[in-house]
């Protein structure tokens, strides 16, 4: 680890902010960014000196790999203003790691981990007025990395550039959420990169979240590719299912995303004694579930999403309602997530992180 990294940003900042013309009560998700954006190339074998700089586009070859291989991956995280007007961070030793895991996976560089602070440190630490306070208001973190070699050959580029853009947010979905069970299409597959935090996870997604959108459903509960009998994840986040009084999830594995709120809330769940398991739920456990009353919630979660409960789901054109409960273990386990990351409550898992002034 090289030491005083952090002095070695090169930073170029606005000359005035556009903070004042953003409408911070009316934030459509991931649509407003702030001023400055982080960036660090890799070329010659080697990561090149970050910068920071005002947010802008920028050039690429057309024929650069991520247009024509979709080499490209990405990270969700989220800062937090507490009442003492600090700003902290959720977790981000979990990201890093997760992003190094999607690299190996894309055939791209791991990016040094004192760098990925480094630059979440500096541009947030730059950017902090843009963090307001209040439960629910964040500053979404979207790091991400993407291959801009040139050339059509299909081969991993020998050049990337890792960048940071972050984005005042509010929540992701407004309203109720239905769901349809994937009976056809598939999410991942054994040996794919379901796992990755790949980009084109979730473009592939986009066309039968499209149809699925269209019969008034939001999202797409994902099956296994082989049987499509097995629950697995949402399009943006893990889901649980609560029967009776027990959570249950399916396991991470090479087709499901490791998210940091679905570990944090099983945490947070086995700390209070809540029964958690994680293993595989069959389609049909959850229909019959639904018939004889024994299914009581369903939710999603992720960093966007935080924690979303889900109101019914469609398996083979026939809609089973969940019904609404007094006492919601998801509503209660978001409660308890939200007040550690906005330091209202102990963080007694040492899960927070100080973006320092
Ligand atoms: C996140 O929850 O941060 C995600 O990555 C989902 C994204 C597609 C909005």
């Amino acid at each position: 680890m090289r030491d005083n990294f952090n002095n070695e940003i090169d930073i170029v900042t606005v000359s005035s902010s556009k903070i004042d013309s953003v409408d911070f009560d009316n934030l459509p998700f991931g649509s407003i960014f702030t001023d400055h954006m982080f960036v660090c190339d890799f070329r010659d074998g080697q990561w090149q000196k970050p910068q920071i700089k005002p947010y802008e586009p920028f050039m690429i070859d057309p024929s650069a790999k991520v247009f024509h291989y979709g080499q490209a991956i990405f990270e969700g995280m989220k800062a937090y203003r507490d009442e003492h007007d600090d700003v902290w961070l959720f977790r981000p030793d979990q990201n890093i790691h997760r992003l190094n895991k999607s690299a190996a996976r894309m055939a791209m560089p791991e990016i040094p981990e004192e760098i990925f602070m480094a630059g979440l440190q500096k541009l947030i630490d730059l950017e902090r007025n843009w963090v307001k306070k209040g439960l629910g208001n964040s500053l979404y973190i979207r790091p991400f990395m993407i291959a801009i070699g040139s050339g059509v050959i299909a081969a991993p580029s020998t050049q990337y550039r890792f960048m940071i853009i972050l984005s005042p947010a509010k929540s992701y979905y407004s309203g109720e959420v239905k769901v349809l069970i994937a009976d056809h299409y598939s999410r991942a597959a054994n040996g794919g990169i379901g796992a990755a935090k790949a980009a084109g996870n979730y473009s592939a997604q986009f066309y039968p979240t499209k149809l699925a959108n269209e019969k008034g459903f939001q999202q797409v509960i994902w099956t296994d590719d082989a049987t499509h009998t097995k629950l697995e994840e949402a399009g943006t986040m893990n889901v649980f299912f609560r029967i009776n009084d027990t959570l249950y999830t399916a396991p991470t594995s090479e087709r499901i995303l490791d998210g940091v709120t679905r570990k944090s809330l099983i945490a947070i769940a086995k700390r209070d004694g809540i029964q958690v398991e994680e293993r595989s739920v069959l389609v049909s456990e959850l229909v019959e579930a639904a018939k004889n009353g024994s299914l009581k919630e369903i939710f999603g979660a992720g960093t966007a999403a935080v924690v979303n409960p889900i109101c019914g789901f469609s398996y083979e054109d026939v809609y089973y309602e969940v019904p609404k409960q007094e006492h919601s273990i998801a509503l209660d386990l978001k409660e308890k997530l939200t007040k550690i990351q906005y330091r209202m409550a102990d963080d007694t898992f040492g899960w927070m992180v100080k973006i320092e002034g």
